[in-house]
């Protein structure tokens, strides 16, 4: 199976020499190559170039052609941060915040990631499926080729490794790339309420070793807050984490500055995520480390918190990703076109640097910076053409359509 893509009005983000991550001001840049062919084989990218330089078909077996004239072919996207699988939803709380609630009120009374836990305990593992295949759909449609999947709405032993098969199961029946993140220390359970030691014992003691087990999980993060875990806590259970051959990962500073990036710094994370509170001290500490400083934009949008850093720790010289979220409770969206378009807008990074955070950095939060987020020979074939338009700065400028008309996931194109 072939696939020819030509007279591609601009071909983003081709690197000739793949980089695992672009860090401060590299960011800027962003390759393309315009009036551009693409060849894919199988399920990889097998070559690009100026259609002045084509050399033609000498093959024409198995080949299907695609004239991309005045459209743009880009990686899909990596969305390095989604708890997609969920059971029901939470506008009520939604109501609730416009009234005056706000999400940690919401959550002392039981609500929140509770509410979700409580919905999710009664779902049965096809439900979730059916469901989750209906949201990766939803975004596979909106550009994302790769995903990362949290449990931590089943806050037991049997819930989280139901949600986690979930997750197994959805890898066979999606043709996104998707990553799988045990999220057990989301929050205490209602019925351990003040005793959380327990819990951290259960999570540590009982469901670690089953999930590692049955090679569910591929993360492991932590929920580093007020009213949920300290810094001392994220360390311990993402350090047994790693012994079960999960990498970390963390939800940092949301709400407030506490200790999470320090955590995850000091334990190697992959990635810490949301960063709303970060300060000097985290930008120090994130500086040359192998941790990749990942932006939540439409959780912040959602629940109207003060924006993360983005522009300053660019500036500072540090990598930043960015992903969606897509949760019931805070970005009830994963789409990543309005997440560039918040970038851009509220958080003054150029169309360059939103793409570079969305495609290889984002990829390098999963570990697939080797084989995804950017056009390069041998990477998987994971591409999206768009309809007719002037340049790429048109998809952050134009938030909220969906200029997304070709899929092409592992060399396939995806039809309806
Ligand atoms: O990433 N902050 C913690 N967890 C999720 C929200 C979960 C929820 O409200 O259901 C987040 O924002
Ligand atoms: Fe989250």
């Amino acid at each position: 199976m072939k696939i020819l893509i030509k007279n591609i009005k601009s071909l983003v983000q081709v690197e000739e020499t793949p980089s695992l991550k672009i860090e401060g001001k590299a960011m800027k840049n962003l390759a393309c190559i315009e009036d551009a062919w693409l060849a894919i084989e199988d399920d990889k990218i097998v070559g690009f170039g100026k259609m002045d330089d084509w050399e033609g078909i000498t093959d024409w077996s198995n080949l299907t052609i695609i004239d991309a004239s005045d459209k743009i072919v880009m990686p899909s996207y990596c969305d390095s941060h989604t708890h997609i699988v969920y059971s029901g939803s939470r506008e009520g709380e939604f109501v609730d915040r416009i009234n005056g609630l706000s999400y940690e009120q919401i959550f002392e009374r039981g609500g929140g990631i509770l509410n979700s836990a409580k919905k999710l305990a009664d779902a049965s593992e096809e439900e979730l499926v059916e469901s989750a295949l209906k949201r990766l759909n939803e975004i596979m449609w909106q550009g994302t080729g790769a995903v990362e999947i949290k449990s931590g709405y089943g806050l037991s032993v049997d819930a989280e490794l139901k949600m986690l098969r979930v997750i197994k199961k959805l890898k066979d029946l999606s043709p996104l790339t998707i990553k799988a993140t045990f999220l057990g220390a989301h929050a205490v359970p209602a019925n351990l309420k003040g005793d959380k030691r327990k819990y951290i014992d259960i999570i540590i003691n009982e469901m670690m070793p089953k999930i590692a087990a049955a090679k569910l999980a591929d993360y492991c993060d932590v929920f580093c807050e007020q009213n949920y875990f300290t810094k001392e806590e994220t360390i311990e259970i993402l350090t047994a984490g790693k012994k079960h051959g999960m990498i970390p990962k963390v939800h940092a500073e949301q709400l407030s500055n506490f200790g999470g990036v320090l955590a995850g710094v000091e334990v190697e994370a992959i990635s810490v995520d949301h960063l709303e509170f970060v300060g000097d001290k985290e930008i120090a500490a994130l500086k040359g480390s192998v941790t990749m400083p990942t932006i939540l934009p439409g959780a912040a949008f959602f629940l109207s918190l003060p924006l993360p850093p983005a522009r300053k720790m660019i500036d500072a010289g540090l990598p930043v990703a960015v992903a969606s979220d897509y949760n019931p409770g805070s970005s009830p969206s994963g789409n990543m076109n309005f997440m560039l378009s918040l970038c851009c807008v509220q958080y003054k990074m150029t169309p360059e640097e939103a793409i570079n955070a969305a495609t290889i950095n984002s990829a390098y939060a999963m570990n697939l910076s080797q084989t995804h987020g950017s056009i390069a020979i041998g990477k998987q074939a994971n591409v999206f053409i768009t309809k007719e338009i002037p340049s790429y700065s048109y998809i952050p400028y134009s938030f909220g359509s969906n200029l997304i008309e070709t899929i092409i996931l592992n060399g396939k194109v995806i039809t309806e």
